[in-house]
């Protein structure tokens, strides 16, 4: 279990079908994600993203701090970017 006080919240595996593309289906995931793991505790958050997943997360200003392949069980490999961020939304205030 990651630990809001330390750990990034890690945002995996968001697919929005094709014929769905650049409707803001992406974003609003995106959006909803962040939230959630604001709403946590995290200060953090980092994404493995696929290559067609960069310019989304760019767009949220999430920073590529590595690069490496992912080695899938055919033999090829998968090439990913590590990016992170700092939530933009506040933490929602417990209730009383
Ligand atoms: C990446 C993915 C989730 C984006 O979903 P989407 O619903 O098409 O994204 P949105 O419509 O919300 O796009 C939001 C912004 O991201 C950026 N963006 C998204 N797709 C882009 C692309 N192919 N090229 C450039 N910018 C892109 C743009 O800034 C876009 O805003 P705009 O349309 O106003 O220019 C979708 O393309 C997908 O499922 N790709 C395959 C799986 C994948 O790579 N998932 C991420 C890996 S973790």
């Amino acid at each position: 279990m990651r630990n809001p006080a330390v750990d990034p919240a890690m945002i995996r595996a968001s697919f929005v079908h094709p014929n769905q593309a650049r409707r803001g289906i992406g974003r609003r995931l995106l959006e909803l994600s962040e939230a959630a793991a604001a709403a946590a505790g995290f200060q953090r958050i980092e994404i493995v993203a696929t290559l067609p997943g960069v310019p989304l997360y760019a767009s949220f200003h999430y920073e590529t701090v590595e690069r490496f392949n992912i080695a899938l069980s055919n033999g090829e490999n998968l090439p990913v970017e590590r990016m992170r961020k700092r939530p933009t939304h506040s933490p929602t205030a417990p209730a009383s």
